[in-house]
């Protein structure tokens, strides 16, 4: 079954339609759309899922936009409390306090919250915090647990709320969450009217870079609309009447870029690294279409390479699980094939994804105590982006002689050393591509 899904016309960035065709997948399940157990799977719905790049602005858009009420309403994701995760949240709590002045008292606003664990860190430095979250049953988990939370799709009627009950906010967080976004015009004049004059708009987005020189393709799936360079960023919000006014790499979600941007008035300077970075970016050959079919052969390769290195071990009578549950591990095992016959279970600590089977695939999620038990020789590393967390918690199956097969940039396997080797072995070092181009 197929169900219909809108062809993007005009590019959401610049307003053009100038297209470069850069792939296309097929009908692809949604990657979070993790399904009960049955017998047969016949209904399950699929959606086009393409790439396209813009020629004037290079924003890379997916072909096709699916109804949000689908993707979010009732959502499987949850911010898994890791260590790196902690950290960086942490970091962005003391980027907004040091860099733009967001002190004890101030109002801040998140968009797409999820279960809170960010505005919890604002609310344990005093701020006064509101989260704002489409889907409900996550918003009714922050609630619980005492973040308060709107289950709204934000926009410029839901800005006029929050200003009425809350005031403006001195800080609008938005992390990983605006490459969602189809009406990005929208939240920008949402944010416009809401923000304090002196205030930050603050978005994480994974860097389009780290996309094209990781061959990360498993990043793409039907709920990242948008892949954004600094530049893209800077036209988008130069047309909309906001400034960027400062660029950070993270780590998360294997290399992303935190953006800060203000009212064009306001009174904050624009930092020199962000003209240095959209400079830079000029330089790195992403207005040539060659780049982009480069990348569309990149992909090529590691679909082909992984699915005969897996299908090769288990012809080897070796037994193989995934290594979590994320919604990139499904973009990896449909687009290369791989499923039950290959992939016995995949481990995941998220409660909710534990007992349903995978879209596509249909390969059974289980508990990690559940794995312990049924500890397989191999691990798809398919949360690649947890790496160094996941190889150090797992000394105990890698000294028992268990291996890691890391996917992306090239499929590789992990030699028991863990993380070491796993470096080694190519392990994607998340803000390589940010780092290589600051140094240029
Ligand atoms: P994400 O990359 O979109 O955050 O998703 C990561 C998934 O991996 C999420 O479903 C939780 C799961 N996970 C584990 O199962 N074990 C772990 O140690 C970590 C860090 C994540
Ligand atoms: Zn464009």
């Amino acid at each position: 079954m197929s169900d219909s899904a809108r062809h993007i016309t005009e590019c959401r960035v610049c307003g053009r339609q100038n297209w470069q065709q850069v792939a296309s997948y097929g009908m692809v399940p949604l990657a979070n759309a993790l399904l009960e157990e049955a017998e047969s799977y016949d209904d399950e719905p699929r959606y086009p899922l393409g790439v396209v790049s813009c020629r004037f602005c290079r924003l890379m858009s997916l072909t096709h936009v699916v109804d949000p009420a689908v993707l979010y309403r009732d959502y499987l994701y949850v911010t898994p409390d890791s260590r790196s995760m902690a950290w960086h949240m942490r970091r962005v709590v003391e980027l907004c306090r040091r860099r733009f002045n967001v002190a004890r008292d101030s109002f801040v606003l998140e968009i797409g919250s999820n279960t809170g664990l960010q505005l919890d860190l604002f609310r344990q430095q005093g701020m006064r915090t509101l989260g704002v979250d489409p889907a409900r049953n996550i918003a009714r988990v922050a609630n619980d647990n005492g973040i308060e939370t709107w289950p709204e799709f934000f926009s410029a009627e839901v800005g006029g709320a929050v200003r009425r009950r809350f005031g403006q906010p001195k800080l609008i967080l938005g992390r990983h969450v605006f490459a969602h976004i189809d009406d990005i015009a929208g939240v920008a004049a949402g944010v416009r009217e809401l923000l304090s004059l002196d205030g930050v708009f603050a978005i994480e987005v994974p860097y389009a870079l780290e996309l094209l020189e990781k061959t990360a393709f498993d990043t793409i799936y039907h709920e990242h609309l948008s892949y954004f360079t600094v530049g893209t960023l800077r036209t988008f919000f130069d047309r909309h009447g906001m400034r960027v006014l400062d660029v950070e790499p993270t780590e998360v979600h294997g290399g992303s870029v935190l953006v800060f941007v203000g009212h064009r008035g306001g009174p904050w300077r624009t930092r020199a690294v962000v003209d240095e970075i959209c400079e830079q970016e000029e330089r790195a050959a992403l207005h040539d279409d060659e780049t982009y079919r480069r990348f569309a052969r990149d992909v090529e390769r590691v679909r082909t390479e992984l699915g005969a290195l897996v299908r090769e071990l288990v012809a080897e009578g070796n037994r193989v699980a995934g290594y979590g549950a994320p919604a990139k591990g499904n973009t990896l095992l449909n687009l290369c094939g791989l499923d039950g016959a290959q992939l016995e279970f995949c481990s995941d600590t998220t409660p909710l994804k534990q007992g349903k089977v995978l879209p596509g695939t249909h390969v059974p999620v289980r508990s990690p105590e559940y794995a312990e038990d049924h500890a397989p020789d191999y691990y798809l590393l398919l949360a690649w982006n947890y790496a160094r967390d996941i190889l150090a918690k797992e000394s105990a199956f890698l000294s028992g002689g268990g291996r890691f097969i890391v996917p992306i940039p090239r499929p590789a396997i992990v030699p028991g050393s863990g993380l070491p080797g796993a470096v080694e072995a190519g392990l994607p070092e998340a803000g390589a591509a940010f780092r290589r181009i600051a140094r240029l």
